[in-house]
């Protein structure tokens, strides 16, 4: 038996000791990749709070195309970054400067992937969420397309389309509003997003209806950011939800989450319970980063993460 599993492993060119994610992968291989990486998103966040939650949402755009394989960082016209769905996707060069920093302890061993993952990690526990494990061994693909990333989760989408599209890539209910409407915890919103929900007759309140349009007016610049949630950009903390609830969501995708018996039920609870929230936020985010990864022999450890190698 044993030695069928290791021929099986061989014949993918896997390593069998390797081809999983694992907390702590690059422990013996690179000790302190973790600790670089986390000095210089510190340092970017540092640098402006706001990189904090374009971080996080990189992880998001990476993993829900292809996998979380990197794919979303190489940079080409075609690539894609440069797919509508990612128009305001960001955090490249933060990447980019933790794999130089990583690069010049272990040259060749820390993928892009991971470093994505961690760099997501990192942004969560320095706007003052949960620290968690973040498994990894993670390897960076070789392609990246626009038409992959067609099908994104969009603002737009119906509360039945976003269940969907969640659930193809095995992820419930509970992960649908732990990842988008608790991400959106931190982070702000293009007025564009902001006017696609005001034209569509949207779940909010009148009164917040009124407020927003005031910072978004018809004809004005779409490119004005809003906080995504109203009480603070800045911080990672539980009024997302309350704000859901009182009619105060600031893009379609999170209002409508209030209006599915199953969503609001989930929003209600962690709109008063911050360590649930922080707790089931952590492990649905450890969830997103194992989506389609690519493990021991697949892909490659590119040297630069705008570039297969
Ligand atoms: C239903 C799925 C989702 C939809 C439709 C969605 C949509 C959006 C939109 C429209 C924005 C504003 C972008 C801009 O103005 O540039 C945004 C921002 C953001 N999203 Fe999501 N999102 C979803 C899921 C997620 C997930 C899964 C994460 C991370 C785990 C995430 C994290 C963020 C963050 C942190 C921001 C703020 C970015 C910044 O400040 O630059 N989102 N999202």
């Amino acid at each position: 038996m044993v030695t069928f599993v290791i021929s099986y492993f061989m014949l993918l060119n896997l390593n069998p000791l390797e081809a999983q994610l694992s907390v702590g992968f690059y422990a013996d291989k690179c000790p302190t990749a973790e600790s670089v990486v986390r000095a210089v998103i510190r340092n970017k966040v540092t640098t402006d709070p706001l990189n904090a939650a374009v971080l996080l949402r990189l992880q998001f755009h990476d993993c829900f195309v292809l996998g979380c394989d990197g794919s979303i960082l190489l940079r080409h016209n075609a690539g894609e970054s440069a797919a509508p769905g990612n128009a305001g996707v960001g955090g490249f060069s933060a990447i980019e400067d933790a794999k130089a920093a990583v690069e010049e302890i272990c040259p060749g061993v820390v993928s892009c992937a991971d470093i994505v993952a961690l760099a997501a990690r990192d942004a969560v526990s320095l706007t003052n969420g949960p620290f968690f494990e973040v498994p990894t061994g993670r390897r960076d693909g070789r392609v990246s397309r626009a038409e992959d990333a067609a099908n994104l989760p969009d603002s737009e989408d119906s509360i039945e389309i976003l269940k969907s599209k969640f659930g193809e890539k095995g992820l419930t209910e509970k992960d649908l509003v732990l990842l988008s409407a608790g991400a959106h915890t931190i982070g702000q919103a293009a007025c564009f997003f902001v006017n696609q929900m005001l034209d569509s007759a949207p779940p909010i309140s009148p009164e917040f209806f009124g407020n927003l349009r005031s910072r978004c007016p018809e004809g004005g610049d779409v490119n004005v950011k809003l906080p995504l949630d109203w009480d603070g950009e800045l911080l990672f903390d539980t009024h997302i939800f309350t704000n859901i609830k009182s009619g105060r969501a600031v893009i379609s995708s999170d209002a409508v989450l209030y209006q599915d018996p199953a969503t609001k039920k989930l929003i209600d609870a962690y709109a008063t319970n911050s360590s649930a929230f922080a707790a089931d936020f952590a492990g649905a985010m450890v969830k997103l980063g194992r989506l389609n990864v690519k493990l021991g022999g697949e892909g490659e450890v590119r040297r630069f993460c705008n570039i297969p190698n």
